[in-house]
């Protein structure tokens, strides 16, 4: 027994990507045949396993693996729905696309019937599994969206099924109530609940400490994001939003216009709209996922934004419809192939970059003395493997 009384446990690996900071931006420390010492859930030592300090030395660090780095974090998912999508799937091998879909009873609004007839049990089983199935992929702290339910009782239920995650995952949880406007429904009659009876039961209960909104035709547009910017202010909630996903509507303008905390997607934004993000220090996640998932090829300019020193964030956005996965690596490995990044990149922009995009960088992100031992454990010795399999 070490420590506080718990039983301390010491990880053997032959390469340990602690994700420290190196000289530059995307480097991150690797130290080789290294141990990691936690006790209680938190990284107590880490360095080269000959200089582990005596006091350890008796604990059975039982195999060695191949390399370690720090858990995976997903900031951006729609992890809580009911039903599946896969009549949308069906028709979108033959040919039809994600507006055609959603024009003939798809998308996003068939996720919202069948959400809002799943009983509490059904979801919360859901939202477990597939929270247990991103664990099994690596993923230690996830950010999970409501926004299939679209009415106020529906979205509240949706913000307490995603809090009631936290004995099997950590995770941080973001009111997605301008996700679609709700069938049957004016926008107006639909924005004056999410306003005066949805977001200030939100702040009354602690249930979010992010809103969202998705800004496309069809959809929400620029005066409904300052609103939302307003409301977020006035109750301490960070802003994140989806823009850009189909078209260049000037959305990452409009989200450092609004001082977003992140802005996601940005498939089309170009060189003026990535200028923008990094003068106002405005976080961009990107989801190549649902681009893969939708079989489209315009990726987000990754290179861009990095040459800009923006800090990159991937993220699954896990969700029924545009991007059916759990699975981080899955990212990666298309971040790699289609926007060039480096495996280094990629893995840096789900763990350091992620975690702080959510503002848990004191706790996730990197293996450090003092944060959470929250780890990913490979087979292979070398952490390029992660982006490199799939
Ligand atoms: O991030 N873009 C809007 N929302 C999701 C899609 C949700 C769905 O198709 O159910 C996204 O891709
Ligand atoms: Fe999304």
């Amino acid at each position: 027994m070490v420590g506080s009384g718990h039983e301390a446990k010491v990880t053997l690996a032959k390469q340990v990507v602690t994700g420290r900071l190196g000289d530059h931006p995307w480097d991150a420390e690797i130290i080789k045949d290294a141990a990691i010492v936690s006790d209680d859930g938190i990284c107590k030592w880490i360095g080269p396993r000959d200089d582990l300090p005596d006091e350890y030395w008796a604990v059975d660090g039982g195999v060695e693996s191949g390399c370690v780095v720090p858990g995976l974090v997903d900031a951006h998912t729609h992890l809580v729905f009911g039903g599946d999508r896969y009549d949308d799937f069906e028709k979108r091998s033959q040919g039809k696309s994600y507006a055609e879909i959603a024009a003939s009873g798809g998308g996003i609004k068939r996720t919202v019937e069948l959400t809002r007839n799943a009983t509490w049990e059904s979801l919360q089983d859901g939202l477990v599994r597939r929270a247990f199935q991103a664990k099994l992929a690596g993923t230690r702290l996830v950010e999970v969206k409501s926004g299939y339910g679209l009415e106020h009782d529906a979205e509240i239920r949706l913000l307490d099924a995603a809090n009631s995650l936290l004995p099997h995952m950590p995770r941080t949880v973001t009111y997605l109530g301008l996700h679609a406007i709700p069938e049957g429904r004016t926008k107006e009659d639909y924005m004056d609940e999410v306003f005066r009876r949805t977001l200030p039961e939100i702040h009354k209960r602690k249930l979010a400490d992010a809103v969202d909104i998705f800004v496309e035709d069809g959809y929400y547009n620029a005066d409904d994001a300052r609103r939302l910017a307003q409301a977020a202010k006035q109750y301490g909630l960070d802003l994140r939003m989806h823009v850009d996903q189909f078209g260049d509507h000037g959305g990452a303008r409009l989200a450092a216009e609004l001082g977003a905390k992140t802005a996601d997607h940005l498939e089309y934004t170009g060189d003026d709209g990535i200028r923008a993000l990094a003068d106002a220090g405005v976080i961009p996640v990107l989801l190549p996922a649902s681009v893969f998932g939708l079989g489209l090829s315009k990726y987000p300019d990754a290179r861009k934004m990095i040459e800009a020193g923006l800090p990159v964030v991937l993220a699954t956005d896990c969700n029924p419809g545009s991007s059916p996965t759990l699975s981080l690596p899955m990212v990666m490995a298309i971040a790699c192939r289609y926007m060039k990044m480096t495996p280094m990149e990629a893995l840096v922009a789900c763990t350091r970059n992620a975690a702080r995009a959510l503002n848990l960088e004191h706790e996730f992100g990197t293996i450090e003395v003092g944060k959470r031992a929250a780890f990913h454990v490979l087979p292979e010795p070398d952490y390029r493997s992660l982006a490199c399999w799939f």
